[in-house]
Protein backbone atom coordinates (compact mmCIF):
# COMPACT_ATOMS: atom_id res chain seq x y z
CA UNK A 1 0.00 0.00 0.00
CA UNK A 2 1.38 3.38 -1.00
CA UNK A 3 2.00 6.16 1.64
CA UNK A 4 -1.18 8.07 -0.70
CA UNK A 5 -3.09 5.19 -0.70
CA UNK A 6 -3.50 5.43 3.47
CA UNK A 7 -6.92 6.32 4.54
CA UNK A 8 -6.40 9.17 7.06
CA UNK A 9 -9.41 9.80 9.66
CA UNK A 10 -8.64 12.62 11.16
CA UNK A 11 -10.58 12.96 14.71
CA UNK A 12 -11.34 16.62 15.84
CA UNK A 13 -12.33 19.05 13.75
CA UNK A 14 -10.55 22.36 15.74
CA UNK A 15 -7.58 24.26 15.32
CA UNK A 16 -5.45 21.48 14.53
CA UNK A 17 -7.53 18.58 12.96
CA UNK A 18 -8.33 21.14 10.11
CA UNK A 19 -4.50 21.69 9.25
CA UNK A 20 -3.49 18.37 10.04
CA UNK A 21 -6.76 17.47 7.27
CA UNK A 22 -5.72 19.95 4.99
CA UNK A 23 -2.42 18.63 4.70
CA UNK A 24 -3.29 15.03 4.35
CA UNK A 25 -5.62 16.21 1.91
CA UNK A 26 -3.50 18.28 -0.48
CA UNK A 27 -1.20 15.17 -0.22
CA UNK A 28 -3.39 12.87 -2.15
CA UNK A 29 -5.08 11.16 0.72
CA UNK A 30 -8.36 9.88 1.08
CA UNK A 31 -9.73 11.81 4.49
CA UNK A 32 -12.21 10.84 7.17
CA UNK A 33 -13.09 14.20 9.37
CA UNK A 34 -14.96 13.00 12.74
CA UNK A 35 -16.08 15.46 15.27
CA UNK A 36 -19.41 15.18 17.06
CA UNK A 37 -19.99 19.01 16.95
CA UNK A 38 -21.64 19.43 13.51
CA UNK A 39 -21.02 23.48 13.32
CA UNK A 40 -17.04 22.38 14.09
CA UNK A 41 -17.56 19.94 10.84
CA UNK A 42 -18.74 22.56 8.21
CA UNK A 43 -16.38 25.23 9.49
CA UNK A 44 -13.77 23.20 8.91
CA UNK A 45 -14.41 21.76 5.53
CA UNK A 46 -15.02 25.23 4.66
CA UNK A 47 -11.67 26.63 6.34
CA UNK A 48 -9.77 23.66 4.18
CA UNK A 49 -11.13 24.69 0.94
CA UNK A 50 -10.58 28.15 1.73
CA UNK A 51 -6.74 27.79 2.45
CA UNK A 52 -6.46 24.80 -0.30
CA UNK A 53 -8.15 27.65 -2.85
CA UNK A 54 -5.18 30.26 -2.27
CA UNK A 55 -2.98 27.72 -4.07
CA UNK A 56 -5.27 25.29 -6.14
CA UNK A 57 -7.95 26.43 -8.46
CA UNK A 58 -9.08 23.25 -8.33
CA UNK A 59 -9.30 22.93 -4.35
CA UNK A 60 -13.16 22.49 -4.18
CA UNK A 61 -13.17 19.54 -6.70
CA UNK A 62 -10.29 18.24 -4.47
CA UNK A 63 -11.81 18.31 -1.06
CA UNK A 64 -15.18 16.91 -2.05
CA UNK A 65 -13.11 14.52 -3.87
CA UNK A 66 -11.19 13.44 -0.63
CA UNK A 67 -13.11 14.37 2.37
CA UNK A 68 -15.78 12.97 3.63
CA UNK A 69 -16.97 14.26 7.10
CA UNK A 70 -18.92 12.29 10.06
CA UNK A 71 -20.14 12.56 13.63
CA UNK A 72 -18.30 9.34 15.20
CA UNK A 73 -15.86 7.04 13.77
CA UNK A 74 -18.15 4.71 13.25
CA UNK A 75 -19.85 6.53 10.48
CA UNK A 76 -16.68 6.35 8.48
CA UNK A 77 -16.18 3.59 5.48
CA UNK A 78 -13.60 1.00 7.13
CA UNK A 79 -10.68 0.46 4.59
CA UNK A 80 -7.73 -1.51 4.03
CA UNK A 81 -5.11 0.84 5.71
CA UNK A 82 -6.11 3.43 7.91
CA UNK A 83 -3.85 6.28 10.14
CA UNK A 84 -6.22 7.43 13.00
CA UNK A 85 -4.74 10.90 13.52
CA UNK A 86 -6.51 12.57 16.81
CA UNK A 87 -6.65 15.51 17.11
CA UNK A 88 -9.56 16.21 20.04
CA UNK A 89 -9.09 18.14 23.96
CA UNK A 90 -6.20 17.54 25.60
CA UNK A 91 -7.44 15.02 28.10
CA UNK A 92 -6.95 11.23 28.60
CA UNK A 93 -10.09 9.52 28.82
CA UNK A 94 -11.47 10.89 25.47
CA UNK A 95 -8.47 10.31 23.67
CA UNK A 96 -8.51 6.66 25.02
CA UNK A 97 -11.99 6.33 24.00
CA UNK A 98 -11.17 7.55 21.18
CA UNK A 99 -8.58 5.16 20.33
CA UNK A 100 -10.95 1.98 21.30
CA UNK A 101 -13.53 3.18 19.02
CA UNK A 102 -10.94 3.33 16.09
CA UNK A 103 -9.42 -0.14 17.37
CA UNK A 104 -13.11 -1.79 17.04
CA UNK A 105 -14.05 0.21 13.92
CA UNK A 106 -10.74 -0.61 11.63
CA UNK A 107 -9.76 -3.35 13.23
CA UNK A 108 -5.81 -4.21 14.46
CA UNK A 109 -4.23 -3.22 11.91
CA UNK A 110 -5.09 0.36 11.97
CA UNK A 111 -2.19 2.53 13.50
CA UNK A 112 -3.03 5.31 16.00
CA UNK A 113 -1.79 8.64 15.68
CA UNK A 114 -1.99 11.93 19.24
CA UNK A 115 -1.67 14.93 18.58
CA UNK A 116 -1.64 15.28 22.29
CA UNK A 117 0.54 18.37 23.16
CA UNK A 118 1.85 17.08 26.50
CA UNK A 119 -0.02 13.62 27.85
CA UNK A 120 2.25 10.68 28.55
CA UNK A 121 1.86 8.70 24.97
CA UNK A 122 2.52 6.03 27.18
CA UNK A 123 -0.17 6.87 29.30
CA UNK A 124 -2.79 7.06 26.16
CA UNK A 125 -1.71 3.61 25.08
CA UNK A 126 -2.27 2.07 28.32
CA UNK A 127 -5.53 2.77 28.24
CA UNK A 128 -6.36 1.15 24.95
CA UNK A 129 -6.55 -2.46 23.94
CA UNK A 130 -3.61 -2.18 21.77
CA UNK A 131 -0.92 -0.36 22.99
CA UNK A 132 1.80 -1.50 20.73
CA UNK A 133 -0.59 0.69 18.00
CA UNK A 134 0.23 4.25 19.44
CA UNK A 135 2.21 6.50 18.79
CA UNK A 136 2.86 10.22 19.35
CA UNK A 137 2.23 12.72 16.57
CA UNK A 138 2.83 16.16 17.47
CA UNK A 139 2.24 19.01 14.99
CA UNK A 140 2.71 22.58 15.57
CA UNK A 141 0.26 25.54 14.93
CA UNK A 142 -0.74 26.42 11.68
CA UNK A 143 0.06 22.69 10.48
CA UNK A 144 0.56 23.50 6.61
CA UNK A 145 2.97 25.99 7.40
CA UNK A 146 5.03 24.53 10.32
CA UNK A 147 7.80 22.00 9.76
CA UNK A 148 8.51 20.49 12.28
CA UNK A 149 6.10 17.08 13.53
CA UNK A 150 7.63 15.49 16.33
CA UNK A 151 7.01 11.43 16.54
CA UNK A 152 6.69 10.56 19.87
CA UNK A 153 7.54 6.64 20.79
CA UNK A 154 5.37 5.56 23.85
CA UNK A 155 7.15 2.96 25.85
CA UNK A 156 4.79 -0.05 24.22
CA UNK A 157 4.60 1.68 20.43
CA UNK A 158 6.07 -0.97 18.15
CA UNK A 159 8.45 0.36 15.84
CA UNK A 160 6.73 -0.45 12.53
CA UNK A 161 4.09 1.96 13.72
CA UNK A 162 6.48 4.46 14.70
CA UNK A 163 8.27 4.00 11.27
CA UNK A 164 4.75 4.64 9.65
CA UNK A 165 4.09 7.37 11.18
CA UNK A 166 7.69 9.19 10.57
CA UNK A 167 7.49 8.27 7.06
CA UNK A 168 3.79 9.87 6.65
CA UNK A 169 5.16 13.07 8.22
CA UNK A 170 8.50 13.27 5.88
CA UNK A 171 5.94 12.46 2.79
CA UNK A 172 4.21 15.08 3.69
CA UNK A 173 7.13 17.75 4.09
CA UNK A 174 7.57 17.97 7.83
CA UNK A 175 10.97 17.75 9.58
CA UNK A 176 10.46 14.39 11.93
CA UNK A 177 11.95 14.67 15.22
CA UNK A 178 11.95 11.28 16.90
CA UNK A 179 11.56 11.40 20.61
CA UNK A 180 10.73 9.36 23.55
CA UNK A 181 7.71 9.73 25.56
CA UNK A 182 8.35 12.71 27.82
CA UNK A 183 5.90 15.72 29.45
CA UNK A 184 5.92 18.39 26.88
CA UNK A 185 8.04 15.96 24.62
CA UNK A 186 10.96 18.80 23.69
CA UNK A 187 9.75 22.04 22.02
CA UNK A 188 6.61 22.31 24.59
CA UNK A 189 9.02 21.47 27.54
CA UNK A 190 11.78 23.90 26.48
CA UNK A 191 9.10 26.54 26.03
CA UNK A 192 7.59 26.64 29.63
CA UNK A 193 9.89 29.28 29.98
CA UNK A 194 9.56 31.16 27.25
CA UNK A 195 5.90 31.31 28.33
CA UNK A 196 6.26 31.27 32.35
CA UNK A 197 8.69 34.05 32.84
CA UNK A 198 6.98 36.21 30.37
CA UNK A 199 3.54 35.95 32.02
CA UNK A 200 5.74 36.28 35.54
CA UNK A 201 7.03 39.49 34.04
CA UNK A 202 3.67 40.80 33.26
CA UNK A 203 2.12 39.85 36.47
CA UNK A 204 5.17 41.93 38.27
CA UNK A 205 4.49 45.53 36.51
CA UNK A 206 7.35 45.20 34.74
CA UNK A 207 6.72 45.85 31.49
CA UNK A 208 3.26 44.82 28.79
CA UNK A 209 2.58 42.25 26.46
CA UNK A 210 3.07 44.99 23.74
CA UNK A 211 6.59 45.46 25.03
CA UNK A 212 7.18 41.90 25.56
CA UNK A 213 6.15 40.80 22.97
CA UNK A 214 8.11 43.61 20.21
CA UNK A 215 11.27 42.54 22.48
CA UNK A 216 11.48 38.82 21.89
CA UNK A 217 10.21 39.36 17.98
CA UNK A 218 12.89 42.46 17.33
CA UNK A 219 15.83 41.66 19.50
CA UNK A 220 15.44 38.44 20.38
CA UNK A 221 14.52 37.05 16.91
CA UNK A 222 11.62 35.15 17.58
CA UNK A 223 8.84 35.06 14.90
CA UNK A 224 6.14 35.83 17.64
CA UNK A 225 6.41 37.15 20.73
CA UNK A 226 5.02 34.68 24.18
CA UNK A 227 1.26 36.72 24.50
CA UNK A 228 0.45 36.79 20.63
CA UNK A 229 1.65 33.36 20.04
CA UNK A 230 -0.44 32.31 23.11
CA UNK A 231 -3.53 33.87 21.65
CA UNK A 232 -2.69 31.85 18.43
CA UNK A 233 -2.58 28.39 20.44
CA UNK A 234 -5.48 29.34 22.60
CA UNK A 235 -4.69 30.49 26.41
CA UNK A 236 -6.56 27.48 27.17
CA UNK A 237 -5.08 24.66 25.08
CA UNK A 238 -1.52 26.61 26.41
CA UNK A 239 -2.53 26.26 30.16
CA UNK A 240 -3.46 22.76 29.63
CA UNK A 241 -0.22 21.91 28.75
CA UNK A 242 1.28 23.78 31.57
CA UNK A 243 -0.88 21.82 34.04
CA UNK A 244 0.13 18.72 32.33
CA UNK A 245 3.89 19.04 32.73
CA UNK A 246 3.46 20.48 36.27
CA UNK A 247 1.36 17.18 37.25
CA UNK A 248 3.92 15.69 35.09
CA UNK A 249 6.68 17.17 37.61
CA UNK A 250 5.23 16.38 40.93
CA UNK A 251 4.29 20.10 40.80
CA UNK A 252 7.65 21.61 40.53
CA UNK A 253 6.85 25.27 40.88
CA UNK A 254 9.07 26.01 37.34
CA UNK A 255 5.95 25.44 36.20
CA UNK A 256 3.44 26.51 38.28
CA UNK A 257 0.37 28.03 36.05
CA UNK A 258 0.10 31.81 35.92
CA UNK A 259 -2.88 32.94 38.18
CA UNK A 260 -3.42 35.55 34.82
CA UNK A 261 -3.95 33.15 32.48
CA UNK A 262 -6.13 31.20 34.71
CA UNK A 263 -8.54 34.00 34.94
CA UNK A 264 -8.13 34.85 31.06
CA UNK A 265 -9.31 31.20 30.86
CA UNK A 266 -12.03 31.62 33.28
CA UNK A 267 -13.34 34.34 30.96
CA UNK A 268 -13.45 32.83 28.11
CA UNK A 269 -10.79 34.51 26.88
CA UNK A 270 -8.93 31.98 24.98
CA UNK A 271 -7.29 34.14 22.15
CA UNK A 272 -8.06 34.28 18.57
CA UNK A 273 -10.72 31.78 18.46
CA UNK A 274 -12.63 33.26 21.02
CA UNK A 275 -12.12 37.35 19.90
CA UNK A 276 -10.25 38.08 23.08
CA UNK A 277 -6.94 36.98 25.00
CA UNK A 278 -4.27 39.15 25.69
CA UNK A 279 -5.18 40.93 22.98
CA UNK A 280 -8.54 42.08 20.85
CA UNK A 281 -9.17 39.96 17.78
CA UNK A 282 -11.67 41.08 14.99
CA UNK A 283 -13.37 38.65 13.02
CA UNK A 284 -11.08 36.35 10.80
CA UNK A 285 -8.65 37.17 13.61
CA UNK A 286 -6.97 40.05 13.24
CA UNK A 287 -5.35 41.85 15.91
CA UNK A 288 -7.49 45.37 16.88
CA UNK A 289 -4.67 46.83 18.70
CA UNK A 290 -1.21 46.84 18.59
P1 LIG B 1 -9.83 22.69 19.60
O1 LIG B 1 -10.52 23.01 20.86
O2 LIG B 1 -9.66 23.74 18.55
O3 LIG B 1 -10.55 21.44 18.88
C1 LIG B 1 -10.90 20.24 19.54
C2 LIG B 1 -11.99 19.57 18.72
O4 LIG B 1 -12.20 18.25 19.24
C3 LIG B 1 -13.34 20.30 18.78
O5 LIG B 1 -13.82 20.52 17.46
C4 LIG B 1 -14.26 19.31 19.52
O6 LIG B 1 -15.61 19.36 19.05
C5 LIG B 1 -13.59 17.99 19.15
N1 LIG B 1 -13.91 16.87 20.03
C6 LIG B 1 -14.05 16.86 21.35
N2 LIG B 1 -14.32 15.60 21.77
C7 LIG B 1 -14.33 14.81 20.67
C8 LIG B 1 -14.54 13.42 20.43
N3 LIG B 1 -14.77 12.58 21.44
N4 LIG B 1 -14.46 12.96 19.15
C9 LIG B 1 -14.20 13.80 18.13
N5 LIG B 1 -14.00 15.13 18.30
C10 LIG B 1 -14.06 15.62 19.55
O7 LIG B 1 -8.41 22.08 20.03
P2 LIG B 1 -7.02 22.10 19.23
O8 LIG B 1 -6.31 23.36 19.54
O9 LIG B 1 -7.24 21.70 17.83
O10 LIG B 1 -6.23 20.94 20.01
C11 LIG B 1 -6.51 19.56 19.77
C12 LIG B 1 -5.38 18.71 20.31
O11 LIG B 1 -4.14 19.13 19.68
C13 LIG B 1 -5.13 18.86 21.81
O12 LIG B 1 -4.71 17.62 22.31
C14 LIG B 1 -4.01 19.90 21.87
O13 LIG B 1 -3.29 19.79 23.06
C15 LIG B 1 -3.20 19.49 20.66
N6 LIG B 1 -2.34 20.55 20.09
C16 LIG B 1 -2.79 21.84 19.99
C17 LIG B 1 -1.97 22.82 19.44
C18 LIG B 1 -2.45 24.23 19.29
O14 LIG B 1 -1.62 25.11 18.97
N7 LIG B 1 -3.73 24.53 19.47
C19 LIG B 1 -0.60 22.51 18.96
C20 LIG B 1 -0.27 21.11 19.04
C21 LIG B 1 -1.10 20.18 19.61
Amino acid sequence: MTEQGTHICVVGAGTMGRGIAQVAINAGHLVSLVDPNQHQLDAAAQDITARLSRRNPEAERLVSERLETARTITDTPPHASTVVIEAVVEDLAVKQRVFNDALRHFGASCVLATNTSSLSVTEIAAGTTDPSRVVGMHFFNPVPVMKLVEVVHGLQSDPVAVRTISDLASAWGKHVARVRSAPGFIVNRVARSFYGEALRLLEEGAASAETIDALMRTAGQFRMGPFELMDLIGVDVNLTVTRTVWSAYNYDSRFAPSLMQQELVAAGRFGRKSGQGFYPYSEGAQRTTA
